[in-house]
């Protein structure tokens, strides 16, 4: 399969918001209103993929501002009849060459292997070192249901 990977834009965030509603778990759907805001003042960091001309993921993530060298990934997801095709692990890479980071983070839940089994992945193909925390503990959802966040830290990067 041939997919476009390419910035996200303003008249793409109908579709985003869509696929996002129709493939969680593991994704939060927020409002339309951030992922608009994504598109207007944060595509340089936002990905999609397409596959003819349909949008079949979305890869959100930003610069933190005090920390100018890393790639903080917030959600990706694959459509799931596109999964399969190691979609997550090439926007992400994309992120990294576009954005040129040293450090890649991103949270993931327990309870998902596929995004863990990945992320072990990504680390291992780039030589970097993996390390892991808790970023946001069950507590700091007022335990309603959610899991803990994970978070990923792989780095440093020397991307090819
Ligand atoms: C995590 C995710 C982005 C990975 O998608 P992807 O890049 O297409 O996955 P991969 O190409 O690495 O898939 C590897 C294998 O796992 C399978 N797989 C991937 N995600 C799967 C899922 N959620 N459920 C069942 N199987 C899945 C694929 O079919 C593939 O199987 P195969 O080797 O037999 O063909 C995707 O599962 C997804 O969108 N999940 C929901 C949102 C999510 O978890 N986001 C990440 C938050 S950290």
């Amino acid at each position: 399969m041939k997919f476009k990977i390419r910035k996200v834009t303003l008249q793409d965030i109908k579709e985003v918001y869509n696929l996002l509603a129709a493939n969680r778990p593991y994704v939060g759907l927020n409002s339309r209103y951030t992922y608009l805001l994504l598109a207007k003042d944060f595509s340089d960091t936002c990905l999609i993929a397409e596959y003819d001309k349909k949008v079949i993921a979305f890869s959100s993530g930003y610069i933190p501002p005090a920390r100018r060298d890393t790639f903080f990934s917030w959600e990706i997801v694959v459509h799931k009849d596109y999964r399969g095709n190691g979609l997550q692990l090439s926007l992400i890479r994309q992120h990294i060459k576009m954005t040129g980071a040293k450090f890649f983070e991103g949270t993931v839940n327990p309870s998902n292997e596929f995004c863990k089994d990945n992320l072990e992945k990504l680390a291992k193909s780039l030589g970097s070192k993996l390390r892991k925390r808790i970023l946001f503990s069950k507590e700091d959802f007022e335990n309603d249901g959610h899991e803990e966040e994970v978070l990923y830290r792989i780095g440093p990067i020397n991307f090819p």
